[in-house]
């Protein structure tokens, strides 16, 4: 099988910043790219503050940490992705920009790298088929936080190689992932099941069954979930939620995929949740609060 040294991210934000540090904490070298130097610089921070923090902890000593650290590499420059052996992107949920962004990619990667996507709720297919390799094109989707949560669903999309496939739950295994593997089919396994779920839950907020709070507290003591589900959407970030529910509603044709209307005034104020400080709760104090706008 192929041997995997070193990995390509694209993209540093919430899921590229979590898996650069996870596949440098594993040993491999990592390259990321941002389209610029603030949100490379953002990103490249939070893995820094993480890594201060475990050693901090007495999770890692300061050697461990550097050597993190020095595996990393952030840029600007596709060019800088040329000899990696895995590119993985995690930018943006458009299909557009994803595709642009891989034909750059294609460009510059040697012709026997294997190519990866984050997406939460695109198939894969076309992104594969957009590259000159879609047999070593396969999706690998992470969980928010990276660093934390278990599972990569290994996406197995037609043109997927067997060898493509392996190469991903041999990443994932080395990352200490619990890999699941699942068919091409969009919003794979988990997303399928959780996006309804959370698109329901703003429906019960929006009819009244109860507060934000209520509805949160209700699912955490009663269906033994460690958040709700809005703070749940908070946390994942209002605008992919709704990227990710217009990408399964287009798929499908569903209502339990469509947007309720408070998701869409919510993103129209531009209330994304945790990453701008405010969604179904506020969060410029020490604690959340239920955000009063919603009142
Ligand atoms: N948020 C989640 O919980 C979650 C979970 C699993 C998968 N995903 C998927 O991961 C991907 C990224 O989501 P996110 O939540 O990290 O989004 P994000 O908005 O936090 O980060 C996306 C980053 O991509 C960068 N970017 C855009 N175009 C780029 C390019 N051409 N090259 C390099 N960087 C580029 C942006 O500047 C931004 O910093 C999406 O496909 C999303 O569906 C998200």
């Amino acid at each position: 099988m192929a041997e995997i040294e070193k990995v390509g991210v694209l993209g540093c934000g919430l899921m590229g910043h979590g898996i650069t540090q996870v596949a440098a904490q594993a040993g491999y070298e990592v390259v990321v790219r941002e389209v610029d130097e603030a949100p490379l610089a953002k990103g490249i921070g939070k893995i820094e503050k993480q890594l201060a923090r475990a050693v901090e902890k007495g999770k890692a000593t300061q050697e461990d940490a550097d050597a993190v650290r020095s595996r990393i590499q952030g840029t600007v420059d596709y060019g800088d992705l040329a000899d990696c052996d895995l590119v993985l992107e995690a930018i943006t949920e458009d299909l557009g920009l994803k595709l642009e962004m891989w034909a750059a990619v294609d460009a510059v990667a040697k012709p026997e790298a294997f190519f990866a996507t984050n997406t939460s709720s695109l198939a894969v297919i076309e992104q594969a088929a957009s590259t000159s390799r879609p047999e070593r094109f396969l999706g690998l989707h992470f969980f928010n936080p990276v660093q934390v949560m278990k599972l990569l669903e290994v996406v197995r999309c037609v043109t997927t190689s067997p060898e493509a496939l392996e190469v991903g739950l041999e990443f994932g295994r080395r990352l200490g992932k619990l890999t699941v593997q699942t068919n091409d089919k969009a919003g794979f396994i988990v997303n399928r099941l959780l996006v309804p779920y959370m698109l329901d839950a703003i429906r019960a907020y929006e009819e009244g069954v109860g507060s934000i709070t209520e509805i949160d507290e209700g699912m955490k003591g009663g269906a033994a979930h460690p958040m709700g589900p809005l703070a749940l959407l908070d946390l994942i970030g209002l605008d992919t939620i709704g990227a990710v529910c217009d990408a399964l509603y287009d798929e499908f044709r569903e209502r339990r995929f469509a947007r309720p209307p408070t998701l869409r005034k919510m993103l129209a104020a531009g209330w994304y949740g945790r990453k701008s400080g405010i969604g179904f709760y506020d969060y410029s104090g020490e604690t959340p609060v239920e955000n009063p706008g919603l009142r």
